[in-house]
């Protein structure tokens, strides 16, 4: 039985600049070429569970400008159910990315209609996220709509802390999974404990993770790929090898197709080893959404 996942998040137009190398503090730089492309850590996700299947939601908001029509588009493409993405007065949240040749790239997030998306807005849909098998959070929404739709939430709370933003211990500890990278997890460790050296090891760093309280933590390592730390112990899931083109938005792949696999009732680490593998197709094109694997894309674990 295939659950519902409601994802609670933002919703970007991406300004993709490609770039030889990434532009120093006070220096300038000639782009090669500009795209615009729809993104948005939670649009992605939902694209992300949808394409490969999933019943999806989307509780979030656009702007009353010309972009939100662009920023929709994949999602009502892939079958992303947008009842719930409401119009408001402004603009459509907008990220600046610069991706460079080896495909790592920065990302500047202007959050823009993302920041109606709080306590009462999240409240107002009280019943679709009551009613989700899993529901997926990130942290480009204000932290009281993150914290109200995992206070609603009766399935299983993913949370992914991309940016990290201070949450209160509560939510934390809804979290099941905690999603992060080697980098926010190192963060909200200084945040959690302040003061206290972080360990190196990625192993170390999901441990104290859990032993601080959480339920249970996925890693994910780019192109090593992921780490799954929960009471039943420790999972290294490698990554296939690919050539990475551009690794924005290969996160939200991974957790797009982690949603949707824990919806259908499979156990985190056989969730985690499924979600490497998109994670893996997604960076190998450009953009985010558009890079994203439909059903049967993906080899048979077997050839990879
Ligand atoms: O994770 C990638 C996403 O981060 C981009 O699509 C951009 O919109 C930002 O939200
Ligand atoms: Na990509």
């Amino acid at each position: 039985i295939l659950g519902t996942v409601v994802v609670v998040g933002s919703i970007n137009i991406d300004q993709v600049v490609s770039v030889n190398r990434h532009p120093l503090p006070g220096e300038t730089l000639i782009g090669n070429d500009l795209e615009l492309l729809p993104g948005g850590k939670g649009a992605n996700q939902a694209v992300a569970a949808a394409s490969l299947g999933g019943k999806v939601a989307l509780v979030g908001a656009v702007g009353d400008d010309s972009t939100a029509t662009a920023a929709m588009a994949i999602l009502i493409a892939s079958g992303v159910d947008t009842v719930e993405v409401e119009t408001v007065e402004g603009p459509t949240g907008l990220a600046l990315i610069t991706v460079c040749e080896n495909g790592e790239n920065t990302i500047v997030v202007v959050p823009g209609a993302n920041a109606f998306v709080d306590k009462a807005f999240v409240h107002a849909r009280q019943a679709l996220v009551a009613s989700a098998c899993v529901v997926v959070l990130q942290g480009e929404i204000p932290r009281s709509g993150i914290m109200e739709a995992a206070r609603l939430a009766q399935g299983r709370v993913l949370l992914n802390l991309a940016p990290v933003i201070k949450l209160d211990e509560a939510t934390l500890h809804l979290a099941d999974p905690l999603v992060v990278n080697e980098h926010e997890a190192s963060l909200l460790l200084n945040l959690l404990k302040p003061g206290t050296d972080f360990p190196g090891a990625d192993r170390k760093i999901a441990q104290e993770l859990l032993d601080w309280g959480m339920k249970s933590v996925v890693l994910t390592r780019g192109a090593k790929g992921a780490l799954c730390v929960d009471d039943s112990g420790t999972l290294d899931v490698a990554a296939p090898v690919v050539t990475a083109r551009d690794t924005s938005g290969a996160g939200d792949a991974f957790v797009g197709a982690l949603s949707l696999k824990l919806a259908a009732g499979q156990s985190l680490q056989d969730a985690v080893r499924y979600a490497v593998r998109v994670g893996a197709f997604a960076v190998q094109s450009r953009g985010t959404q558009p890079s994203y694997p439909r059903v049967g894309d993906l080899l048979p674990q077997s050839k990879q």
